[in-house]
């Protein structure tokens, strides 16, 4: 049983601040399992009771999974000063939560992005031990060449003796790949496919461990997701 208090509850289910639930509650909105309960710190437990807010069910979400298809000229962050960013395009009942990408895309690249507020969650889709793969269509400005697809294969050294562990290079075009990783380091296709004197025109994460974006989310839409998915294989 989880118990938590009635304002409490409210205000983080739905977009009402704690003093406009605890208004909601003074004056009779509120029903616990269909009783009226003007109780502010009103014992619940958020498994089993059903709470209504004027008549509609709120239901109880520990943590929020989303995926988003970033669009381009967007950043993977939650605030910036002076670019927009993937949680601006949120919204306010997930800015509420404090939502935040877990795992970064550059800010000219698009795709498959998941922001949620499960910090431990996050952390096991980005961590290099998990090796959750992320694969990548890559437009190049140059040939693939086989040494490019052996190189990814045995492990790419980059300019600053970084050493990536093996991915995967399927060539799909003369100069578009689709690149698997299993870890994620900064600019990390970029700085690989640099060592091969290659630059990437475009970038696109078509999938998050078993999880494929769906051709229906277009640019900047976003949905929930079964967060158990993507660990799936
Ligand atoms: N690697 C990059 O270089 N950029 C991305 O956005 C993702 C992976």
């Amino acid at each position: 049983m989880t118990d938590t208090r009635l304002d409490k509850f409210v205000s983080n289910q739905t977009l009402l601040s704690r003093n406009d639930a605890r208004k909601a509650i003074f004056t009779g909105r509120v029903k616990v399992n269909g009783e009226t309960v003007t109780k502010i710190d009103f014992k619940i437990d958020t498994k089993n009771d059903s709470i209504t807010l004027d008549g509609e069910d709120v239901v109880f979400e520990k943590y929020v999974y989303l995926i988003m298809n970033k669009p381009k000229g967007i950043l993977s962050a939650t605030t910036d000063k002076n670019a927009k960013t993937v949680v601006d395009l949120l919204p306010d009942i997930y800015k509420k939560r404090n939502i935040f990408p877990a795992g970064r895309l550059d800010k000219d690249s698009t795709g498959m992005l998941l922001l949620t507020d499960d910090g431990e969650f996050a952390h096991k889709i980005t961590g290099p031990k998990h090796h959750i793969e992320k694969a990548y269509i890559v437009e190049l400005d140059g040939e693939i060449t086989d040494d490019v697809i052996k190189g990814f294969k045995d492990g790419v050294t980059l300019y600053d003796g970084e050493e990536c562990v093996s991915a995967v290079c399927e060539k799909i075009g003369n100069t578009t790949a689709r690149v698997i990783l299993t870890e994620g380091k900064y600019h990390q296709i970029k700085r690989m496919f640099g060592v091969y004197d290659l630059g990437v025109n475009e970038l696109h994460r078509e999938r998050i461990g078993a999880l494929t974006l769906p051709n229906e989310l277009k640019e900047g839409q976003f949905c929930k997701i079964d967060p158990q998915i993507l660990t799936k294989n």
